[in-house]
């Protein structure tokens, strides 16, 4: 009885399939309690002729995919074929130590858990040989995943779980972020554990992570925090904005000119820019986004956020001038940049958030 599979996607793995699969089968696992499913996504190197020869003599397969290159629809495209109840999801270029497959699915096994992150990020996990610059992106990528996943390696590629959780995963689940993906979709439902990994950086080949799948990464994490942070709410935003400066600055300057003392001419001008910019941030820079909120409750959000923001401008102002005496000419743009910023990301995730995935 197949007791569980084990998915290795593939794209140009020729050089390690090999070395892998000696592991695996170098392992004391009974021969017939797993199978060993390589979906590959149209390898130019020979690949799945490897896998084939491996194929005729022991419990693996191949499933060569015909659509765009994903590794995120690979693996669920192994997932479906699989036989058995329990996955695990591992690299093909032995980053990920075939010797550890056993402390991953025996927690699933026995029942005491529903899904076990292989994690370099606890006590007795590491990462070696991996340059710098790729342990940064993947703590960063971890740390900013963490609020909302609660593990400590949400980028690791090598994990077991029930079959069953990923049905649940969304139709958006594409390039690096699988685990991701199901841990978000199954979210309050399932029983989570790391166990420690040592991951070595692969010694053949290259790694295919491009900038492209961090970007998507990142923007992925924002959508299931519940933020709208686009290159398009972005620009609009930021044109809203300068729209509501020169708003600012003219009902100012006319207030003055009617004899209006400072403190009013401040306060309505901002009151005014702030129910402009409002209107036009809700009925265009974020018009797709709506959590929901009746408008007083969001419009109430959007002068809070504001007015943090003031306060906020303020504060660095007084720290650049008053402590770093920094000119207050050269002080004002950290300044406004920092209240743009807080402006944004408060519309972005706490106004016009999106209604929470998946
Ligand atoms: N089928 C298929 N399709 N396989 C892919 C694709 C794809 O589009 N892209 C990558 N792979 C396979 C590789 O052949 C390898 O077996 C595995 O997925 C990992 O890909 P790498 O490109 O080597 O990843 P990495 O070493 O840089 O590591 C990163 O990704 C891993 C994903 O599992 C890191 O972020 C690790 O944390 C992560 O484990």
């Amino acid at each position: 009885m197949t007791l569980f599979s084990i998915i290795v996607p593939t794209l140009n793995e020729s050089e390690n399939i090999d070395l892998l699969l000696t592991r695996i089968y170098a392992l004391d696992f009974i021969p017939d309690s797993f199978e060993i499913i390589v979906v590959d996504d149209g390898s130019t190197d020979g690949t799945p002729n490897k896998v084939r020869d491996w194929a005729k003599q022991s419990n693996i397969r191949l499933i060569e995919r015909r659509e765009e290159p994903d590794l995120s629809a690979s693996i669920l495209t192994g997932v479906a074929a699989a036989k058995s109840n329990v996955i695990v999801i591992m690299d093909a270029d032995l980053s990920h130590p075939p010797e550890q497959l056993s402390a991953v699915i025996t927690p699933i096994l026995n029942n005491s858990y529903d899904v076990v992150v292989g994690s370099r990020y606890i006590t007795g996990g590491s990462t070696e040989n991996w340059p710098l610059y790729r342990q940064l992106l993947s703590r960063i990528g971890g740390w900013i995943a963490r609020p909302i996943c609660d593990v400590n390696d949400a980028t690791s590629g090598f994990f077991a779980f029930r079959r069953e959780l990923a049905s649940n995963i969304s139709d958006h689940a594409l390039g690096y972020k699988i685990l991701l993906e199901l841990l978000m979709a199954n979210q309050g439902k399932i029983r989570v554990t790391e166990i420690p990994i040592c991951f070595r950086d692969r010694t053949h080949g290259t790694s295919k992570l491009s900038l492209f799948h961090q970007q998507a990464y990142l923007q992925r994490l924002i959508t299931l925090a519940g933020g709208t942070v686009t290159l398009n709410t972005a620009g609009r935003f930021a044109a809203v904005g300068l729209f509501g400066v020169l708003i600012d600055a003219f009902v100012f300057q006319w207030m003055l000119s009617r004899d209006a003392g400072l403190a009013l001419a401040h306060f309505v001008s901002f009151f005014f820019a702030a129910t402009v910019n409002y209107t036009f941030n809700s009925k265009w820079s974020f018009r797709e986004h709506h959590a929901g909120y009746l408008y007083w409750h969001q419009f109430g959000r959007f002068l809070t956020v504001g007015a943090l923001a003031l306060l906020l401008r303020g504060g660095v102002l007084a720290f650049l001038v008053y402590l770093c005496h920094v000119p207050p000419l050269f002080a004002i743009f950290p300044a406004i940049i920092t209240t743009a910023a807080v402006n944004y990301l408060g519309s972005a995730f706490y106004v016009f958030p999106n209604k929470k995935e998946p």
